[in-house]
C-alpha cells in the first residue's frame, strides 16, 4: 500500500495547539466510546495516528492498559507525545499507519481517530490493522460521519476544508463510506453514531487554526481568491470572538467497533 507522507493539516505548533483543542473538545465523546467498547487494563493498547499524544493520554488513563503504543509519522508528534505522556507506561514509535513494525501486533485494543479521513485507502487501512489484533482484540474507529451548521462562516469554511482533502484523494466526511464498506466484513461488532455540539466559538477557534495550516497550498490559491480567503479567515474570527448570535454546530461521529477478520 501507498504510504500517504503528504498530511494535509501539518505538524507545525498552530497545527499541535488546533489538536490539544480537539483534544479538549472530543474528550467525553471519545472516553464514553473506548469505555464501552474496549477492555479495561488490556496487555497491550495502540493509538494509531496519535499526533501530539492527546489520545495516547485519554486512552492510557481509561483503560489502565499495561502498555501503550503510540504511532504518528511526524517526528515533531512523536517529540511531543513522548513528552506528555512517554515513559509512564507509553511508549511512542515513529512510523507509517501503513507499514507498522512487528511489535505492533498482538495488540488487545488499536484506537484510531480521526486518521481515515486522511487516507486513501481507508478500508485496506482497517485490514491491514485487523492483522494487528490479539485473539480477541478490538479495533476501535472514531471518525466524522458528518459537520451540520447554519452559521455561514463555519459551514464555508467546511466546505473548503471538503474540498482541500478531496483534492488531495481525501475525504472529510468518511463515516458513511466506513458504516457501508465494512458492512459486510466478518469482524463488525457495532457501528453507531454520537453527536455532540461544541460552542461556535470553539469550533470557530479550531476551524480558524486549521485554515491558516492550508489556505495557502496551490489547490486553494489555484481554485480562491485572495480576498476570498480573507474573508472566511475573518468570519471565523468574528464567531470566535464574538459568539452570541451563531448558529449551533453539531459534529456526528461514526464509532465502529471491530474484531479480528
Ligand atoms: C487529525 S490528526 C489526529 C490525531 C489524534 N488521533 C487525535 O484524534 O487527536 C491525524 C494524525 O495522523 C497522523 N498521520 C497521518 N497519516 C499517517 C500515516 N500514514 N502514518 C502515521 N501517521 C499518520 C498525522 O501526523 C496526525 O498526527
Amino acid at each position: 500500500m501507498t504510504p500517504s507522507s503528504d498530511y494535509t493539516f501539518g505538524d507545525s505548533d498552530l497545527a499541535a495547539r488546533r489538536l490539544e483543542l480537539v483534544g479538549t473538545t472530543f474528550e467525553d465523546t471519545t472516553r464514553d466510546f473506548l469505555a464501552a467498547s474496549a477492555p479495561a487494563e488490556p496487555a497491550l493498547a495502540v493509538d494509531l495516528g496519535s499526533g501530539p499524544g492527546h489520545t495516547t493520554v485519554l486512552l492510557r488513563d481509561t483503560l489502565r492498559p499495561a502498555l501503550t503504543l503510540a504511532v504518528d509519522f511526524s517526528p515533531a508528534y512523536v517529540a511531543a507525545s513522548a513528552e506528555r505522556a512517554g515513559g509512564d507506561g507509553v511508549e511512542v514509535i515513529e512510523a507509517d499507519v501503513l507499514h507498522l513494525p512487528q511489535r505492533v501486533g498482538d495488540a488487545d485494543v488499536i484506537f484510531v481517530r480521526l486518521l481515515l479521513t486522511h487516507l486513501r485507502d481507508p478500508l485496506g487501512a482497517v485490514a491491514l490493522w485487523q492483522e494487528r489484533l490479539a485473539p480477541g482484540g478490538v479495533l476501535l474507529l472514531e471518525e466524522v460521519e458528518s459537520i451540520e451548521t447554519e452559521e455561514r462562516p463555519l459551514s464555508r469554511y467546511l466546505d473548503l476544508q471538503e474540498e482541500m482533502l478531496h483534492a488531495n484523494d481525501n475525504t472529510l466526511e468518511i463515516g458513511p463510506e466506513l458504516d457501508a464498506g465494512l458492512h459486510d466484513n466478518p469482524g463488525l461488532r457495532s457501528s453507531e453514531v454520537a453527536t455532540f455540539s461544541p460552542p461556535a466559538a470553539v469550533a470557530a477557534r479550531m476551524f480558524g487554526m486549521n485554515f491558516a495550516t492550508w489556505r495557502e497550498r496551490p489547490e486553494m490559491t489555484g481554485a480562491h481568491e485572495p480576498e476570498e480567503l480573507d474573508a472566511i479567515a475573518a468570519g471565523l474570527g468574528r464567531v470566535a470572538t464574538a459568539p452570541e448570535s451563531a448558529a449551533p454546530i453539531t459534529w456526528r461521529m461514526r464509532q465502529i467497533v471491530l474484531g479480528g477478520s
